[in-house]
């Protein structure tokens, strides 16, 4: 029977990941578990930097950005010793069981302390979309919304002034947030690393756009760790008859607060890791799939190809 549960935020923050540590506390008390909440990640566990949460310490964060808790990157994690650590910190403060949320990253941490005897469930918290077993992520919406008001924004100058925008956004190797802006915006190209990325070719269409179509401006979304975007717009000034000007839209992308969407999922996955606690499971992810809160082993999840994004890259280039 499960006593005491931890809850941790790690990683990237996201937008939601309050309404999830909220979640997870109010059904915990609502069944008579205690919970605890740990400061700054994994590292709050090697540190035991514990915090009790009562059913007001998450009052009036729903609303809110960011995440109470703190999050970190704690690469050590990944050693026995530590994870060892961890566990005895656990022990002594009565912790039987863990809800993690965060990225892969996140998961492969809370499998580990599975294994050696803490019961933890994963949630997936980042803006990027790049969890495996989960259709969409805590935080992914809210940080679309942010780049589409952004990108809408310079829609409006760039045809102003005949400009080419090329606009970088995060996703961390992942192409979603690049993907689903340039479809909510309507631009002119999307440059990911699913599409992959050849200079001569961008500038080739841009030279189309601004000399043969006329267009007032073209709006370039592109993935963050693919090209330096500030040469990329030198390049296009050069070579079209756009100026091009590059934004980098950067952790603007984590903050400001959830839209619904992100609190329903955050709320209705925080609900279900206490569900699966309560249940004696562990190792487990939580995600939603067909719109549907799932759960599977994350040592499944981990291996699941990502499903395919095809059908929405043809969207693009059908609207395009
Ligand atoms: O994983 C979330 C994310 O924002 C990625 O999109 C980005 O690559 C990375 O984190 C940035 O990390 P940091 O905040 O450590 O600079």
């Amino acid at each position: 029977m499960v006593r005491k549960i931890g809850i941790l935020t790690s990683g990237g923050d996201a937008p939601g990941m309050n309404a999830a540590i909220r979640a997870v506390t109010r059904t915990a008390l609502r069944n008579g578990i205690e919970v605890i909440g740990v400061h700054d990640g994994y590292r709050g566990l090697l540190e035991g930097t514990f915090e009790k949460l009562e059913r007001g310490s998450v009052s009036n964060i729903l609303d809110r950005g960011g995440t109470v808790l703190g999050s970190a990157r704690l690469p050590e994690f990944k050693e026995d010793e530590i994870q060892n650590a961890c566990v005895r910190n656990m022990s002594r403060e009565g912790i039987d069981a863990l809800v993690v949320v965060g990225g892969d990253g996140s998961y492969r941490g809370a499998l580990a302390l599975t294994k050696k005897g803490i019961n933890c469930i994963g949630l997936p918290g980042t803006i990027d979309n790049d969890i495996p077993g989960t259709d969409f992520t805590i935080g992914f919406e809210t940080a679309l919304n942010t780049c589409v008001e952004c990108v809408d924004k310079l829609r409006d100058t760039s045809s102003s002034h005949q400009r080419c925008a090329i606009v970088e956004v995060m996703g961390n190797h992942c192409g979603d947030l690049a993907l689903y802006t340039a479809i909510s915006c309507g631009a002119e190209m999307v440059i990911s690393p699913e599409t992959g990325y050849d200079e001569l070719e961008v500038l080739e269409r841009l030279r189309y756009l601004s000399e043969a179509v006329h267009k007032r401006h073209a709006l370039v979304i592109i993935s963050e760790k693919i090209t330096d975007v500030s040469a990329l717009a030198k390049k296009v000034s050069l070579n079209t008859s756009f100026s091009g000007r590059a934004t980098v839209l950067g952790h603007i992308q984590r903050g400001g607060s959830p839209v619904p969407r992100d609190r329903m999922l955050a709320s209705r996955m925080g609900e279900k890791a206490v569900d699966l606690l309560m249940e004696g499971i562990g190792g487990h992810c939580v995600g939603i799939i067909d719109n549907k809160i799932t759960s599977m082993p994350i040592e499944e999840a981990l291996e699941r190809p990502r499903s395919s994004r095809k059908r929405l890259y043809r969207l693009f280039d059908r609207l395009v």
